[in-house]
């Protein structure tokens, strides 16, 4: 459902700040990081995969980098509605993460933080250089997490 609805925004918004090829590779890699970090964090690990591959809805929707966070806050609780597979409660902390997960030096909740942290390294793992120091923070943070998880046998 989030892939057609990518597309749907695809076509209605050509005027892109990034491919939607991008968006799509990388909602997909975040989810597969969040999935195992939530493992590891003992979180919902369906939701925070579910959190990590919407959290950049508002640069689906609005085709902007600028401001995305915020303005994939109502459109990504309207998708999720639409989907019936969460709870009210579910699809708050879901659109929560999506709306704060730029500030990447603030700490949310257990979701939001993964979203956040799938997000930069996900980021650093293709090689992107990322432009913001919390950016490079928060990264810098998680790389003693990710020992601790090696250690554990998840691979990242
Ligand atoms: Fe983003």
């Amino acid at each position: 459902m989030l892939i057609a609805e990518i597309d749907k925004y695809g076509a209605l918004v050509t005027e892109r700040d990034e491919p939607l090829e991008w968006e799509k590779v990388h909602i997909s890699s975040c989810a597969k990081i969040g999935y195992l970090m939530a493992l590891f964090r003992d979180v919902d690990p369906d939701m925070a995969a579910c959190a990590c591959a919407c959290h950049d809805f508002g640069r689906i929707v609005t085709g902007k980098q600028k401001g995305h966070a915020e303005a994939g806050y109502e459109p990504v609780k309207a998708f999720l509605k639409k989907t019936e597979l969460f709870s009210e409660e579910e699809i708050e902390q879901i659109a929560i993460a999506v709306k704060n997960h730029s500030s990447k030096s603030e700490v949310g909740g257990p979701i939001e933080e993964i979203v956040k942290d799938a997000d930069v390294l996900d980021f650093d793992q293709y090689g992107t250089e990322l432009p913001r120091e919390e950016q490079k923070r928060r990264l810098r943070r998680i790389e003693g997490v990710l020992a601790d998880m090696k250690k554990a046998g998840f691979v990242l």
